[in-house]
């Protein structure tokens, strides 16, 4: 449980966007390299989207962020989870959170998985096909399913349909297979992709799954209640994401529309909730001049806290706390070994010295979640600032 400890019962107070000397202040507290997750832009991440989408119950997927204090500050706010594997499960559990709040939604499990989630209590999960279904049999009366369609959507960053979720042709023949069964199905889900240009996927998705809760109703075969739109939901790198995803969401709530009142809509965002809500700090360890360029060595890498360029093909912006002084087009590396451990080339920044700090924005989701440990360099440290919680964990 270590990678996932809170720092809570120190967490600093920080005002965004940051002065350099709290940076640095952080820094020679706790040390470099430095990931800050900070609590309040959770809190005004999760109340836009909650406006975007009213009505809609979020269940924050801990994937792209699976720690303590976000878990914590998500959970004051009112927010569900959606866990998809043991460990996430004992995060939430490790939180405090009830079990009624949470849903798996791995469509693919093991007995040993279906177990752990059973025994913290989770009664709801996503299947898509027959063998999965048949792994709920032994546990029929204690489980409802969602059963996930694919959606597949080229303009995605990440198309996680090509990987799950069954066709719509195949509805009836598992909905009818887990009614033989004795199982039941509440409902329907999908994931249309992560970070996705614009919701018109969602639409077509909520279209296409509005007339199949109306036939399986019905049909009185499974108590079809619920409608899980996924996540998907963009991150734009910059300061008006809350104007935009207002405007994202607008097909999405439009076609909502069509859902009976009793229809329980329920959503799975990961990265909105959570990317601009992390700053990575980065110390410069070594420079050379190569290829008559300034080449900077830093201790934290695409191994570590910059994984998500490589997993989520992500840039994120970087700049450098010390601002003086004319700029030279520049590289940045990270610490280990590897030539593929290169953050940007071409970078403008000032003369930088070794011990010189750079810092790296909106840089929460898919980043530390992916990191390793290659080459035995230490992660950067996580701590959360303005937390409003003061246990530690
Ligand atoms: C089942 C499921 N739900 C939710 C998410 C979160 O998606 P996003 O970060 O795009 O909101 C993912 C991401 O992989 C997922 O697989």
């Amino acid at each position: 449980m270590k990678r996932l400890r809170s720092l809570s019962s120190e967490s600093p107070t920080l005002t965004a966007p940051y002065a350099r000397e709290d940076l640095e202040h952080l820094l020679a507290r706790f040390g470099s390299p430095l990931f800050l997750v900070d609590c309040n832009v959770l809190r005004e991440r999760y109340r836009q989207l909650s406006e975007a989408l009213p009505g809609v119950v979020l269940h924050y997927a801990l994937k792209p962020l699976p720690q303590m204090a976000v878990v914590r500050t998500l959970a004051a706010l009112g927010a569900h989870f959606d866990l998809a594997t043991k460990g996430e499960t004992a995060l939430v559990k490790a939180a405090g959170i009830s079990p009624d709040l949470c849903i798996h939604t791995h469509p693919i499990k093991t007995d040993s998985d279906i177990r752990d989630a059973l025994r913290f209590g989770i009664r709801t999960f996503v299947v898509d096909n027959e063998d999965e279904i048949g792994k709920f049999v032994k546990h029929r009366t204690r489980v409802e399913l969602l059963l996930r369609l694919s959606f597949r959507n080229p303009e995605a960053a990440s198309d996680l349909s090509r990987k799950f979720g069954c066709e719509e042709a195949d509805v009836p023949r598992l909905l009818d297979l887990a009614a033989r069964l004795g199982i039941k199905v509440c409902g329907f889900s999908f994931h249309v992709g992560s970070q996705v240009p614009n919701a018109q996927m969602h639409a077509k998705a909520i279209q296409v799954c509005a007339p199949l809760l109306a036939q399986g109703r019905a049909s009185g075969q499974h108590p079809l209640r619920v409608l899980d739109i996924g996540g998907g939901f963009p991150t734009y790198l910059d300061t008006s994401e809350g104007e935009k995803i207002g405007d994202f969401c607008a097909p999405i709530r439009e076609a909502l529309k069509v859902l009976p009142a009793d229809i329980r809509v329920i959503a799975e965002p990961g990265r909105f909730l959570v990317a601009s809500s992390a700053t990575a700090l980065t110390t410069i360890v070594g420079r050379a001049e190569r290829q008559g360029r300034r080449w900077y060595y830093l201790d934290d890498g695409v191994y570590g806290t910059f994984s998500g360029q490589v997993w989520d093909t992500t840039q994120y912006p970087i700049q450098s706390l010390n601002t003086e002084g004319p700029f030279y087009p520049s590289t940045l590396t990270g610490p280990t070994c590897d030539s593929i451990d290169l953050i940007r080339e071409d970078i403008h920044l000032p003369e930088l010295e070794i011990g010189d700090v750079l810092m790296a924005t909106a840089i929460g989701a898919y980043t530390t979640a992916c990191a390793s440990d290659f080459n035995f360099v230490p992660r950067a440290r996580i701590v959360a600032v303005n937390t409003d919680f003061a246990e530690a964990d």
